[in-house]
């Protein structure tokens, strides 16, 4: 019988997150369960630091980017002792269940935390990344990519009006999802990602075709790319075709936040209620994921590993579309 959970948002926050704890507390409520929502992510589970939420807790936070409850990197969690904390907190607050919202991070942490408690874990993958198996979008990703895509319309409209080549990062730092898709929907001309290996020296060759005046490129790059990221491409670029007029333009976290676009805020929801119900259901230690729009579970331990490959076709795709 579930009579209390908690709730709390770990890893770097994504638009859609606040999104999701609303669908958890309303989902609750709804059942006659108590929540309380643990502040900064781990860190709020090992010093027993919380807030009661209740249905008006989470009025007018659909919209809003970020997370309410805020979030952490948790080192200590990290560590044994800061594992046997948390395990002391989870007695003390006599909760039922705990949904986490995070990345591949913040599960692994949960799959570690599963081996000291009874009670079910829930997670709900929230990450601009996109980078976990087990679902097709991750909460915050068509938030980011949309921004990334406003983002570099902006900066195609210089790019052209002084015939420039522009290199944009754009973050994940292990996973070129944000990269390739926004590349594709910007009419980038070319995309570095860690996925592909030597996809540098491959521009490089293809620059040799772009003429140096009277044209503007946009090049997409993922933080993670194995170059060393925009700064050192353009190095490179310059040194093998001085004559192109370059400029670099890093995206960084605006890339995070912002409201929620709608596919967000609709995931977000789904999972958020899903998770509720897994738990009133007796599902434990297993990450929610819409997979062909369809509610799908995924143990931890599957959910944390990256997912290296890129889709062929959408790389094919932005081959021939920018040649
Ligand atoms: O949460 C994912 C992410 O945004 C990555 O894309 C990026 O590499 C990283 O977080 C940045 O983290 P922080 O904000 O902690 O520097």
């Amino acid at each position: 019988m579930i009579k209390k959970i908690a709730i709390l948002t770990s890893g770097g926050d994504s638009p859609g997150m606040n999104a999701c704890i609303r669908a958890v507390v309303r989902t609750a409520k709804y059942n006659n369960i108590n929540v309380i929502g643990f502040l900064r992510g781990y860190e709020g589970l090992i010093d027993n630091n919380f807030i009661e939420l209740k249905t008006e807790s989470v009025s007018g936070i659909i919209n809003r980017g970020g997370t309410i409850l805020k979030t952490a990197r948790s080192q200590r969690f990290t560590t044994q002792q800061g594992l046997a904390q948390a395990v002391k907190t989870i007695h003390k607050q006599s909760i039922d269940g705990l949904v986490i919202i995070g990345g591949d991070g913040s599960f692994k942490g949960a799959e570690a935390l599963s081996k000291y408690i009874k009670i079910p874990l829930i997670g709900c993958a929230g990450t601009i990344d996109n980078d976990l198996v087990g679902t097709d979008y991750t909460i915050g990703y068509d938030t980011a990519i949309n921004t990334v895509v406003e983002a570099v319309d902006k900066i195609r409209d210089t790019a052209e009006s002084h015939d420039r080549v522009f290199v944009v990062e754009v973050m994940g730092r292990d996973a070129g999802l944000i990269a390739l898709r926004s590349a594709i929907a910007c009419g980038a001309d070319a995309l570095l990602v860690p996925e592909v290996k030597q996809d540098t020296l491959a521009l490089i060759k293809k620059m040799k075709s772009w003429r140096s005046t009277k044209s503007s490129k946009i090049i997409i790059v993922a933080e993670g790319d194995e170059s060393g990221g925009a700064y050192k491409i353009a190095e490179l670029i310059k040194k093998h075709h001085p004559k192109f007029d370059l400029r670099v333009s890093i995206l960084g976290h605006i890339q995070r936040g912002g409201n929620p676009t709608c596919m967000d805020r609709v995931n977000a929801s789904m999972v958020g209620f899903a998770a509720v119900k897994a738990l009133i259901a007796g599902k434990k230690n297993k990450m929610v994921g819409i997979i062909n729009k369809q509610i799908v579970f995924t143990p931890f331990a599957k959910a944390v590993k990256h997912n290296q490959t890129l889709n062929k076709n959408l790389e094919e795709l932005i081959e021939v579309l920018s040649s």
